[in-house]
């Protein structure tokens, strides 16, 4: 089957590990259910697994992708939920975890085997292409804000970086959930956008907010870290789940513990929330902002929109 997989790692030019070729059909496993995958979504993670971290050389070649639509055998149109227990089942709240692509192989495919308590029904309002775009980067958005956050309709967040994956569906589901939604981008195109997509403000980089926010959503690491630091009302959380920039430096552990802000990290959410997110986006009808689509033969030029920092929204791929 056609498949996008890692056969290499360069930390600092990432796609030269990438090929798009024949790779295996994936491996039949007991209470395992093997997808025709219909759309995937690119997340960094893919990127980052390019650059060599959390693979290591003897697990290449690696198929890419954590998330993904697509068909069942019995026909039915689902969402995989990308996070594997420790002996491959689905995973319990407090065992060791995996995610697709790190120990078994991914969904950047024609076909991808998951345990089959990891399926989840399509929101029957969203094409392949939006319901692709949950289960990493919305799904992580909405436990940042709901599980983690706590945030109720009327409360405020800031969210850095507007055009990446995650913040695109932090913004969305912030408004959607009557939350005051402030970001931060680097691009003034972006920021426009972000307004666009009921943003109350979109600020440059470092750049003062009307008042301090009850929850700051970072992913961006280094660049964004002491703006978030400062942007936080005393006692107020920064729910962390990436670093694309970079580790914060300096950690600014004054000002966490004098203002007594709670930093929280994040790794994706359950399940179970991510069928709740299922149940919001039909029933709000809040639909996943797509950047671009391509064939996953175009797999290269897809993840290098990701690698540029160019996209406003989510990057899908189409078998
Ligand atoms: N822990 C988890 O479960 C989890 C889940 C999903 C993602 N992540 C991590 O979260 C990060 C974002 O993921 P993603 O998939 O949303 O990535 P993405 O779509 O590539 O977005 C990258 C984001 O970073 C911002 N950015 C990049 N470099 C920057 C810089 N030097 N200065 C300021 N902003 C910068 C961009 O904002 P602008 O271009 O608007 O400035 C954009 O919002 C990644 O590091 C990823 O690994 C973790």
């Amino acid at each position: 089957m056609l498949a996008a997989f890692a056969t290499s790692f360069s930390p600092d030019s990432p796609l030269d590990g990438l090929q798009v070729g024949d790779a295996p059909e994936p491996v039949e496993r007991e209470n395992w259910t093997t997808v025709d995958v219909r759309a995937a979504s690119l997340n960094h993670h893919d990127v980052w697994s390019l650059r060599g971290v959390g693979l290591r050389e003897q697990q290449l070649p690696m198929i890419l992708g954590t998330d993904a639509a697509g068909v069942a055998p019995d026909g039915s149109e689902v969402i995989l939920h990308g996070v594997v227990g420790a002996d491959g089942h689905g995973v319990g709240p407090r065992e060791p975890r995996t995610l697709l692509s790190e120990h078994y192989p991914g969904t950047l495919a024609e076909r991808v085997a998951v345990p089959t308590a990891n399926l989840i029904p399509k929101p029957s309002g969203l094409s392949f292409e939006e319901a692709a775009c949950l289960p990493v980067s919305w799904l992580t958005a909405y436990t940042m804000l709901f599980t983690v956050g706590g945030l109720a309709p009327g409360d405020s967040v800031l969210v850095q970086g507007a055009g990446g994956g995650v913040s695109t569906a932090a913004v969305l589901l912030g408004v959607a959930a009557g939350l005051e939604v402030f970001v931060t981008s680097r691009s003034e195109e972006k920021r426009k956008r972000a307004l666009g997509l009921g943003a109350a403000a979109a600020l440059a980089p470092g750049e003062r907010l009307p008042r301090r926010v009850d929850v700051v959503l970072e992913s961006v690491g280094r660049a964004t870290w002491q703006h978030s630091v400062r942007s936080v009302r005393p006692g107020g959380t920064i729910a962390v789940c990436g670093a694309t920039s970079g580790d914060a430096s300096p950690a600014e552990l004054t000002r966490i513990f004098f203002q007594e802000i709670r930093v929280q990290g994040v790794t994706m959410g359950s399940r179970d929330d991510l069928a709740a997110l299922a149940n919001f986006v039909a029933r709000q009808d809040v639909k996943p902002l797509i950047d671009s689509v391509h064939p996953l033969a175009r797999t290269r030029e897809a993840m290098s929109a990701m690698v540029d920092g160019a996209q406003f929204g989510k990057i899908v791929v189409t078998p």
